[in-house]
């Protein structure tokens, strides 16, 4: 097997690739939900973080496969949820169907946030805030900057993590693309 550059320049064992890191990291997943005229939309991400302190903001990565990408562009508020280890149920609901095909929140119990924005409701640890900037790098995810107003936080939480939805089969491929790039 001949190492490809990236492998070359980080030393990794050949065959082992960035996927291959990111399931060592095992991030916790969260379910991203947003709203625009009483549309609602929302897709399980793995491309998360926190990105300031002060302001406290948080960053998520849409698939510019998603429903949910298109719905963020000219959103206004955006929820971001943490499912816990129970919540594989929706976890697949979120990733591995697609709201242009399903209404998936007419399958889960959810009451309307801030600005209209889809709150889960059996999932307490989450916050809620306005989108602001949006990085499109030319890559197949997009950058959505949520700057947060409104927090809930339960104890104790075992979060979802990549581990646990192996099984689940993206909605969306993410080599899809809804807009040209
Ligand atoms: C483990 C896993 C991680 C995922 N991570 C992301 C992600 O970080 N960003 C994203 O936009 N989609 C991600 N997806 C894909 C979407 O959740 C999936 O394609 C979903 O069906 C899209 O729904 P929508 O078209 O209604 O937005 C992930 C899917 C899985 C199974």
């Amino acid at each position: 097997v001949t190492a490809s550059p990236i492998e070359a320049s980080q030393g990794w064992p050949s065959g082992h690739d960035v996927g291959d890191l990111m399931a060592d990291l095992d991030p916790a997943m969260a379910i991203v939900t947003t709203a625009v005229e009483g549309e609602l939309s929302g897709c399980l991400v793995g491309f998360h973080a926190r990105s300031s302190i002060e302001p406290v903001r948080y960053a998520v990565w849409l698939s510019k496969a998603n429903h949910t990408y298109l719905l963020a562009l000219s959103s206004e508020m955006l929820a971001v949820h943490f499912p816990s280890k129970g919540d594989h149920d929706l976890a697949q609901l979120f990733g591995g169907s697609t709201g242009d095909r399903v209404d998936k929140f007419d399958r889960c119990a959810w009451h309307a946030g801030p600005g209209g924005v889809p709150i889960l409701d059996r999932l307490p640890n989450r916050f809620v805030g306005t989108r602001g900037a949006v990085l499109d790098d030319g890559g197949d995810h997009v950058c959505v900057i949520v700057e947060i107003t409104e927090e809930h936080v339960a104890t104790p939480f075992v979060p979802l993590r990549l581990s646990d939805v192996r099984d689940i089969e993206a909605g969306h491929p993410p080599d899809e693309r809804r807009v040209p790039h």
